[in-house]
């Protein structure tokens, strides 16, 4: 198992029971700050169930959680809010506001959470939509008038919009056409290269094996509550695990 010194994040015994249930059993996972993760696991495997408690949403039944030096189970509700500040999150589904125009998506965080004036909110929309490749003519038009594609590409950057630490994609690419796939994987390799000097992290919950392979510099996979395998993408292929040879072969 691979273990980093001053991760982004460090569990240990990670047990998460419900009911008679064990979701997570004992498990122990380091992810380095600047680099990406992709987490793979076949479907019930418990991966929605590590990102929650990572998040703080969900609390272990036994063992640690410790995010940005933060050890979660010392935080309180109003902490753990301030807390999730340091993540940026973009879904299978963009989940733009419908009403609202790209830039204004992209705003909304600012508005919300910034002191910053309606002239520099205006530039910084800008500059994130151009960053995510958003041209200045697109800034202006509703979800609906975008493409799946696009729409992504403005979910990106309202994520990025207040510099988060850690960005955590949930099955980004589920549902998308191959090319959009592609294009989505190559967004979220070129927006970690951007934000390398401040040490952002990213962290991918995939099927996508190939994709994973190409644009990680980490993958694990979980499998029934633990991690199993956990190397750098370029020695992946080679596990000797079975399960994972299983799930590369698919
Ligand atoms: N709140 C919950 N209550 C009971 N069981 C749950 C709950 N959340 C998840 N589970 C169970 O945990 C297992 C793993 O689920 P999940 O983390 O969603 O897997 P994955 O995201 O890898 O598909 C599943 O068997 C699921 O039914
Ligand atoms: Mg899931």
């Amino acid at each position: 198992m691979l273990n980093f010194e001053d991760p982004a994040i460090r569990i240990e015994n990670l047990t998460k029971t419900f009911g008679e249930h064990t979701v997570l059993n004992r498990l122990n996972f380091d992810i380095p700050k600047g680099k990406i993760v992709t987490i793979l696991g076949f479907s019930g495997a418990g991966k929605s169930t590590l990102l929650k408690h990572i998040l703080g949403l969900m609390q272990p039944s036994s063992g640690s959680i410790s995010v940005l030096g933060n050890d979660l189970s010392t935080l309180d509700n109003v902490e753990l809010r301030e807390f999730r500040r340091n993540f940026g999150m973009l879904f299978q589904y963009a989940a733009l506001f419908d009403s609202l125009t790209a830039l204004e998506n992209v705003a909304f965080p600012l508005k919300e959470f910034t002191k910053l004036s309606k002239g520099e909110i205006e530039a910084k929309c800008h500059s994130l939509l151009e960053s995510v490749g958003i041209k200045e003519i697109a800034h202006n038009k509703l979800p609906s008038e975008l493409s799946g594609g696009m729409r992504k590409r403005v979910g990106l950057a309202r994520a990025l919009a207040l510099e988060p630490q850690i960005m955590l994609y949930d099955e980004p690419t589920t549902g998308l056409d191959p090319i959009t796939t592609h294009m989505v994987n190559d967004l979220i390799a070129s927006t970690s290269q951007k934000n390398k000097d401040r040490q952002m992290t990213s962290i991918i919950i995939s099927h996508d094996v190939r994709a994973s392979l190409r644009i990680s510099d980490f993958v694990a996979f979980l499998d029934r509550g633990n991690i199993v395998e956990y190397l750098p993408a370029s020695e992946f292929a080679e596990s000797t695990n079975e399960l994972v040879q299983e799930f590369v072969n698919l």
